[in-house]
């Protein structure tokens, strides 16, 4: 279980994210995390990954204070996030096959030798090819980008997975595909997914449960299609009204 426990964050006197609680039960599963621009939700993400220090409340990772751990490897090793193409999430300079092998070194994840076998696994899984490891990120689709940049996150064999607006980049065909992909995915491997968007026809897809973030708070959180019947705030009802199909 990854909980954020009355999480706040403070910035220039502001409370960002104020009092949070949220909580991913082992996979599979999946909570969406909507609210509009600036509402917090990429802080809150940080704050579960360990790069945010909450200025109040706790994080636990299965039980225990992320802030007060010995031995941080597990956490770090079970919580990944998966950002935005758009905001680099593959180094430009780096193939991906070297990507991967970074990381499945850096965690020791397979026996020294086998890494090229380990990633043609690993793009497999994605729906890439082996021959894809040889690519620069320039040289992929905004797809598959971030198809190779879920493959990186997979490398460790994470527990849960952060979505950051994970296909907000892409045209709604290749959208769908990921969100597809991270169906299988999160069956396959057991995970459980927290995925972040602005748009709920995207959480819809993949996500039972809803929180709504409003200006660094949570006004709305339950099963979606409790939510979206009874929405106690205007922020999730307008939400909700910029997806046509869905019930007012
Ligand atoms: N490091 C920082 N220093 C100061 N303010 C910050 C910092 N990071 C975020 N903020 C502010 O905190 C608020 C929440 O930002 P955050 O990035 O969490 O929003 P978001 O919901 O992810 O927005 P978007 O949908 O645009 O990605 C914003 O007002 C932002 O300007
Ligand atoms: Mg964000």
């Amino acid at each position: 279980m990854l909980e954020a426990r009355d999480v706040t964050v403070v910035y220039e006197g502001t409370a960002v994210v104020d009092r949070v609680n949220l909580t991913l039960p082992e996979g599979p599963y999946g909570l969406g995390l909507i609210g509009e621009s600036g509402s917090g939700k990429t802080t809150v993400a940080r704050c579960l990954l360990g790069l945010v220090t909450p200025t109040h409340g706790t994080v636990l990772f299965r039980g225990a204070d992320i802030g007060a751990m010995r031995q941080p490897g597990p956490y770090r090793r079970a919580v990944q996030i998966v950002v935005q193409d758009t905001e680099g999430a593959l180094d430009p300079r780096m193939r991906i096959g070297t990507a991967i092998t970074e990381v499945l070194r850096a965690h020791r994840m397979v026996p020294r030798g086998t890494e090229r076998g380990r990633v043609a696994e690993l793009l497999s899984d994605v729906g890439l090819s082996a021959e894809h490891a040889a690519r620069y990120p320039h040289q992929l689709s905004g797809g598959q980008r971030q198809r190779a940049a879920i493959a990186r996150a997979l490398a460790v064999r994470p527990r849960f997975l952060v979505l950051d607006e994970p296909t907000s980049a892409l045209d709604t065909v290749v959208q769908a595909r990921i969100l597809d992909l991270l169906h299988t995915l999160r069956t396959e491997h057991r995970l459980s997914l927290l995925l972040i968007s602005h748009d709920l026809a995207v959480v819809e897809q993949l996500c039972r449960h809803v929180a709504v973030l409003h200006h660094g708070r949570i006004v709305d959180q339950g099963p979606l299609p409790d939510v979206l019947r009874e929405p106690h705030h205007p922020a999730t009802r307008s939400l909700r009204d910029a997806v046509p199909r869905l019930p007012p």
